[in-house]
């Protein structure tokens, strides 16, 4: 039997952030977020929005494409970094927004590779007969993390000025600022025992974690307390990232990880039909899709639109694909991320 997608849907943050609202509050600009990044615009949650209430929406997409009732889903797989609380995990509130039965609901932190992760875990309960029809999640608030002092401003919905302490604030975070977006994208996947070479065929998966403190968040439960004013003041809530780090690991990685996939089911490049990387920075990308000698019209990038969306990010533009043509059913499609952790990974699947 295989795995198969039958569905896919997403929703992004209420509001629409061009890069010209950080010019605003912080010592930065459109033209180096474009150049170093490739990002234009990104879209933050209103006030009360959460990664849960994005799922929700993406979800209720997907379930509609699928064709699938909210009672016939039996297992839930959630993936994000930034859940509604620090417990319990967002798949437990999403079960009760959306009305479905007392299933299993099942949280997952891959960051970046929480997508494959949850896709490689959806396969492992399908393939067993633990489950028939998944609902897979993948959604991030990330704006939260951000230490802003007008909101209402980074939104558009008042021009106001910062103080000069607050800038200076805002701009010890910018290289994070400007990366991040809020979207939250769903699939569905169902068990498919008839002849059919579409599903899901393989994964590669990895972990490091001997250089997580390169991204990561330094409060949590290593402190007592957890959250302190010491620990506010030292923006110790706010993610740390060492940006040239989390690029070189991308740039090794990630074409480390496809060739080694495609090359134990004796596939080339030249086999697969699109590629999508995760949507961390677009020379990342062009970086890796050059180290594999991908032509162009098999990759796909979105992040000029959305930002880094983390486990959002792949079914986002896989989406996109599917709605738009640029994959057809019986394509071979390769997926490949990496991110905190380090985690990172790829997947390979026929449409
Ligand atoms: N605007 C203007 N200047 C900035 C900004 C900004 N938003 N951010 C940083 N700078 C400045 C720096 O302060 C530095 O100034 P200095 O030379 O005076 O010290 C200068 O720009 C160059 O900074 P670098 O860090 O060297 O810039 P770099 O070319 O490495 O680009 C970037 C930074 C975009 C963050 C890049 O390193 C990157 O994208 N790395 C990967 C990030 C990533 O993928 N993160 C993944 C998160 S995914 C997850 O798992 C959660």
């Amino acid at each position: 039997m295989r795995s198969v997608i039958k569905g896919t849907g997403f929703a992004v943050g209420e509001h629409l952030v061009p890069n010209s609202r950080f010019e605003k509050i912080m010592d930065t600009s459109d033209q180096w977020i474009r150049e170093r990044s490739g990002i234009e615009q990104r879209y933050f949650v209103a006030d009360g929005t959460s990664t849960s209430d994005l799922g929700v929406r993406a979800s209720r997409i997907a379930l509609e494409q699928a064709g699938v009732a909210p009672h016939d889903i039996d297992y839930v797989v959630f993936a994000t970094m930034t859940p509604d609380h620090f417990f319990p995990g967002s798949g437990s509130l999403l079960q009760a927004k959306l009305g479905l039965r007392n299933i299993p609901a099942l949280d997952i932190r891959q960051q970046c590779t929480g997508f494959i992760y949850a896709l490689q875990i959806s396969d492992a309960l399908l393939r067993s007969g633990v489950a028939k029809k998944i609902l897979l999640v993948g959604a991030e608030t990330h704006s939260p993390f951000m230490p802003f002092s007008d909101w209402e401003t980074v939104l558009g919905l008042a021009d106001r000025e910062p103080s000069p302490e607050d800038r200076a604030i805002h701009t010890q975070v910018r290289d994070r600022a400007v990366l991040f977006g809020d979207a939250g994208a769903a699939v569905v996947l169902e068990r498919n025992d008839e002849e059919t070479e579409r599903g899901l065929i393989d994964f590669e998966l990895h972990t490091d974690g001997s250089n997580y403190n390169k991204l990561y968040v330094p409060s949590g439960m290593a402190h007592r307390p957890y959250v302190s004013p010491e620990i506010l003041k030292r923006l110790d809530h706010v993610p740390h990232m060492d940006g040239k780090h989390v690029f070189r690991m991308a740039v090794t990685k990630m074409p480390e990880v496809a060739r080694s996939l495609l090359g134990r089911h004796g596939l080339t490049i030249s086999d697969v039909k699109m590629f999508i990387f995760h949507q961390a920075n677009l020379r990342i990308n062009e970086a890796v899709q050059q180290a594999l000698g991908i032509p162009p019209e098999r990759i796909y990038n979105n992040i000029q639109r959305y930002g880094n969306t983390t486990a959002a990010t792949i079914p986002i533009a896989y989406d996109e694909c599917r709605r738009s043509g640029k994959i057809k059913q019986g394509d071979l499609l390769c997926f490949v991320g990496l991110g905190a952790g380090f985690h990172w990974g790829a997947a390979l699947l026929r449409d």
